[in-house]
């Protein structure tokens, strides 16, 4: 029987409404400590949205979130930035800041959330961003100019830069090709091994959700219409979900044809 203290995350009775919209309606979903859980789902099925709930950006209308057993709504601030320093986040938008290189971007977490001084930051910031396979000269350049897969790496390297307990990354592989992806993949099973963090990954990648995740969720008519390893999902009966999966393939196979005729 799972306890309290098995769940790195549980989502309770989540409802978040903007005006008329209804994005989720009564969403329950737990991520045990440890685990790799992806979180699919149409677009504008409120995926996103959850993620910012669950790191306290964003109050769902009704329901509760609770990371590592307490109580997210009822925190006092210093509880809250304790609990800050225990997670990572890689944003859809990758979220670095323009104006500051890569290794200061990667540093701000440790400026924030540790006492370190500013010559071991930028070594422990150098540090991460070659950890991700980034190339040495890459900490001194702005997030312009890099390219997409170096800039989901730098995000990366600032999302782990505290060696989290827990980890969120949006979208970690859109827009990129298939190896940089791949790449993206195996750092994050590389990061997972380390310290075994409690990973949530936002994606439509198919490889990614196969190969990197436990387990997946289905999100859909506002709640989880699915929750299991990719293999019972692909078996799942649920008309959605069974819409959601075949979408997915067609495009993967329609960017794959396309790829052929662009070489
Ligand atoms: N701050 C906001 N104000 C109003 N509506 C919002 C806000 N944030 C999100 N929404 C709406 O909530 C819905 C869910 O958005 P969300 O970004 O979570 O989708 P998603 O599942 O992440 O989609 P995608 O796969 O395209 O990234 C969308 O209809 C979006 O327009
Ligand atoms: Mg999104």
């Amino acid at each position: 029987m799972a306890t309290a203290g098995d769940f790195a995350i549980e989502l309770q009775q989540i409802g978040t409404r903007f005006g008329s919209q209804v994005v989720h309606d009564g969403l329950d979903l737990a991520v045990r400590r440890g685990e790799i859980l992806g979180l699919a789902g149409g677009s504008g099925s409120g995926k996103s949205v959850l993620l910012r709930e669950m790191i306290g950006l964003q109050r769902p209308t009704t329901g509760r979130v609770m990371i590592f057993g307490a109580d997210l709504a009822t925190l006092t601030p210093p509880q809250a930035l304790e609990l800050r320093r225990r997670w990572g986040v890689m944003f859809q938008r990758g979220g670095l800041f323009g104006a500051l290189n890569v290794r200061r971007n990667v540093g701000l977490p440790l400026r924030e959330h540790s006492d370190l001084g500013g010559a071991q930051i930028g070594r422990l910031a150098e540090f991460r961003i070659a950890q991700t396979g980034l190339p040495p000269d890459a900490g001194l350049k702005l997030p312009d100019e890099l390219s997409g897969g170096m800039l989901k790496r730098a995000a990366l390297a600032r999302a782990i830069a505290l060696s989290p307990e827990l980890l969120f990354l949006d979208e970690p592989t859109s827009g990129l090709d298939p190896a940089s992806a791949a790449g993206v993949h195996e750092l994050i099973l590389r990061t997972h091994a380390l310290t075994r963090p409690s990973i949530v990954i936002v994606s439509h990648d198919l490889d990614l959700l196969w190969q990197v995740c436990d387990r997946v969720a289905v999100l859909g008519e506002g709640r989880v219409l699915a929750l299991d390893a990719m293999a019972a999902l692909a078996r799942h009966e649920h008309p959605t979900v069974r819409a959601y999966f075949s979408d997915q393939r067609r495009a993967r196979a329609s960017a794959a044809a396309l790829d052929g005729v662009a070489a």
